[in-house]
C-alpha cells in the first residue's frame, strides 16, 4: 500500500494534501502568517505532540505540517474530521479552518508504544 492511501478522509473545507516537499523538522512551533492565518509545525514523538497546546483566534485558517521523529503516530483532530498519519522522514500537510469557539482535542490514533493512550494535544479557539 502506498503512503498516499494512508491519508484516509476529509470533508467540508478541511483539505489534506498528503505528502509535501516540506523538509522534516525537529521542533514544533506556531507561526502567524497574517490576520487569522497561521502555520503550525506539529511534531509527533513518543508520546507527545509539540506544541502540546495551540491557542489561536476563532475563524483562523491553520496550515498544519506534521511529521514524526521516531515511530508512526496518528493525528486526529476531534470534531474536525481530520485524520492523518505522522511519518518519520516525511511531512504531510492540511489546511483547517477553525470557526467554533472552544477546545479541539488532538489525539494519536495509531498505536505507538506504551504511552500511546496518553498522547494528546489541544487547539484552543479564543475570541
Ligand atoms: Cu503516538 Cu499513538
Amino acid at each position: 500500500m502506498g503512503f498516499g492511501l494512508m491519508v484516509v478522509f476529509f470533508k467540508g473545507i478541511d483539505v489534506p494534501t498528503c505528502f509535501t516537499d516540506f523538509p522534516p523538522f525537529k521542533e514544533g512551533k506556531v507561526i502567524q502568517k497574517g490576520e487569522k492565518d497561521y502555520e503550525v509545525h506539529l511534531l509527533s514523538k513518543m508520546w507527545v505532540f509539540e506544541p502540546t497546546r495551540i491557542e489561536i483566534p476563532a475563524g483562523s485558517k491553520v496550515t498544519i505540517y506534521t511529521t514524526s521523529i521516531d515511530v508512526l503516530h496518528g493525528f486526529e483532530i476531534q470534531g474536525k474530521a481530520v485524520n492523518l498519519i505522522a511519518i518519520p522522514g516525511a511531512v504531510t500537510k492540511m489546511e483547517v479552518v477553525f470557526n467554533k469557539l472552544g477546545t479541539y482535542r488532538i489525539i494519536c490514533n495509531e498505536y505507538c508504544g506504551i504511552e500511546h493512550y496518553a498522547m494528546y494535544g489541544e487547539i484552543i479557539l479564543a475570541i
